[in-house]
């Protein structure tokens, strides 16, 4: 890796998919940058995380050049399954979106294709980085301090990108009394597995049982990735694999006799589920993006989706201030950025509470859930309003 420069354009903090993939975006347009990334390069590569990319996702990554494997290796789905009361539903996702489908691709795919891209075009990238202060306020120097290599290092800028995730330094450095943040945290948790196995489906399956909510995806012709919802608290070593394949072959189970095909699980893992906000994304010259900003549960994955977009807006900000002296851009980053990322929150909430089952709910709630679950595969309104936020919700 070739030393840093003392100064750039847009320091970015944080190399996930976000900071990557704004840091490639900016390139494009002849504007430089510097990646800050605290994991080294093999930690980085192997986050395991969701895997559904939206139709402008898809587009985007392809625009910008790192698209190849991706079309080669992911998996194009036009529909899913929803599947309650022992019956399988088929959403014809590209039938009622013109023609609109989703990648399965996973997300530290698409990071190892873009810290190739980055390398590859001589970009600014450090790993095992670890930014102590940024400095963005209103007035005065813009500037990240950091670690690397054990020594200390600044790198003054014009701007900051903050996208060092839910727990990174970024958005901590915005005074409390400027930003407002809404949090709310969900009473379950998601097991997650890696299976060395056939697929068990040709597309998603979505599953509401009173057991709680299961979900089928997968990473490759050969490895599969399957979910349940359990305990937050629940510790995923104490299952053992047969317990697993019962849950899910419970929670899946059709009157035809469906069964999810079995292999050796080669990872798990529990995480929690919640919906965060921080509002607004921007403190003088630093701007939030992707998890830095906002978190919303994985069920229907816009996770990915939504730190995409947020880096194609800023991108586009920052292009039209360098190359044509706009700065309205960069002023309605926030409110841009926001107006989706409460659209992303109002589906994945709902998605959320129409799968999954709450400890909490009583037989009413439950009975809802149901006629909200029946209304779906019922009414091709209703069908069409979840196919056309799963599909390209994030697009503008
Ligand atoms: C995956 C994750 C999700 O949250 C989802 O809704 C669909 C698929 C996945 O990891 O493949």
């Amino acid at each position: 890796m070739s030393t840093l420069p003392a100064r750039t354009q847009v320091g970015i903090v944080g190399g996930g998919p976000a900071g990557l993939l704004l840091s490639h975006l900016l390139h494009a347009a002849g504007i430089e940058s510097v990646v800050l990334e605290s994991r080294s390069r093999p930690q980085l590569a192997q986050m395991i995380r969701a895997g559904v990319l939206e139709q402008g996702t898809a587009d985007l990554l392809t625009e910008a050049g790192v698209g190849e494997r991706l079309r080669r290796e992911g998996a194009v789905h036009h529909g899913i399954e929803l599947r309650f009361a022992g019956e399988s539903h088929r959403i014809p996702l590209s039938m009622l979106t013109g023609g609109k489908a989703i990648t399965v691709y996973a997300q530290h795919e698409v990071v190892k294709d873009l810290v190739a891209a980055r390398i590859a075009c001589g970009g600014h990238l450090a790993f095992e980085a670890t930014v102590t202060a940024i400095d963005a306020a209103p007035s005065g120097p813009v500037r990240i301090a950091y670690a690397l290599n054990g020594s200390t290092a600044t790198l003054d800028c014009d701007f900051i990108a903050g996208c060092d995730g839910f727990h990174g330094l970024a958005r901590q450095t915005i005074p409390p009394s400027a930003r407002r943040e809404y949090l709310h945290e969900y009473p379950f948790g998601w097991f997650g597995i890696l299976v060395e196995a056939p697929p068990s489906s040709t597309e998603l399956i979505y599953a509401h049982h009173p057991r709680g909510f299961a979900l089928v995806s997968t990473r490759s012709p050969t490895l599969q990735r399957m979910y349940f919802q359990c305990a937050i608290d629940e510790q995923p070593q104490r299952w053992q694999p047969a317990a697993i394949w019962a849950e899910l072959t419970r929670r899946l189970e059709t009157r035809a006799g469906w069964r999810p095909v079995e292999g050796p699980i080669v990872q798990r893992d529990v995480v929690g589920l919640r919906s965060f906000v921080c509002e607004p994304m921007q403190y003088g010259r630093l701007f939030l993006a992707g998890d830095a900003a906002h978190i919303v549960p994985p069920t229907g994955a816009k996770g990915l989706n939504l730190a995409a977009a947020d880096v194609r807006t800023l991108a586009q900000a920052m292009i039209a201030h360098y190359c044509e002296g706009r700065v309205d851009l960069l002023d309605g980053y926030s409110a841009q950025c926001l107006k989706r990322v409460w659209r992303a929150q109002r589906f994945s909430a709902w998605m959320t509470g129409m799968l999954h089952t709450d400890p909490q709910a009583t037989e009413f709630d439950s009975r809802l859930q149901l006629a909200e679950l029946e209304h779906l595969t019922a009414s091709q309104v209703a069908a069409t309003s979840l196919a056309e936020n799963y599909v390209d919700l994030t697009r503008h």
